[in-house]
């Protein structure tokens, strides 16, 4: 007797079993499909204008403070890639990242640029270096360090 009805539960836990799965599975995918909503932020390349992202921008350097911002690029491990000769290889270094920010995406300035390739790193892919840059940045770097970091980035002795 005890035999038959262990026998007859059987479905229940593969009912059971089904049901655990496709509730992860559905967790995972929300997941996924968040995430992307938050760092996907696509402009066009046409709609661009000097204006673009600068009323963020200035908001975030209001009383910015470059000096916190080179110590940031190391709490956050931004230098890992960015920082010295032997990396130049894996991301640009900062070594002159403001001059060249002011060429990379025109008309975006180059504090717009900084901050756009900061909060949306996939949204321009410097020629020659691979998407590698963390995604998350965005949600990591709250915004008073989010500006210490821009203003750092905008000085001439970043590196
Ligand atoms: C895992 C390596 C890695 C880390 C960590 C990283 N980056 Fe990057 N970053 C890259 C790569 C590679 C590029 C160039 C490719 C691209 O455009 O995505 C890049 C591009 C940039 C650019 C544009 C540079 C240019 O010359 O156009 C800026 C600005 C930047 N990163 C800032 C940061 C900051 C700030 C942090 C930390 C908060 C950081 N990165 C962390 C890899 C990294």
């Amino acid at each position: 007797m005890a035999v038959t009805s262990k026998k007859s539960r059987l479905p229940v836990y593969i009912v059971i079993g089904l049901f655990v799965v496709f509730s992860v599975a559905f967790v995972v995918i929300l997941a996924l499909t968040t995430e992307s909503e938050m760092t996907a932020d696509p402009i066009d390349s046409n709609e661009l204008t000097a204006d673009t992202y600068m009323t963020e921008v200035s908001a975030l350097l209001e009383g910015a403070d470059a000096a916190n911002g080179a110590i940031l690029v190391e709490k956050y491990g931004c230098i890992a890639c960015h920082r010295g000769e032997t990396v130049a290889k894996i991301a640009p270094p900062f070594v002159g990242a403001a001059e060249r920010a002011a060429t990379r995406r025109p008309p975006l300035t180059a504090a717009a640029y900084i901050y756009e390739s900061i909060v949306n790193p996939t949204a321009y892919i410097v020629p020659e270096f691979n998407a590698v840059m963390p995604l998350d940045y965005a949600n990591q770097l709250s915004e008073r360090d989010l500006g210490d970091v821009l203003a750092y980035l905008l000085t001439p002795d970043a590196d």
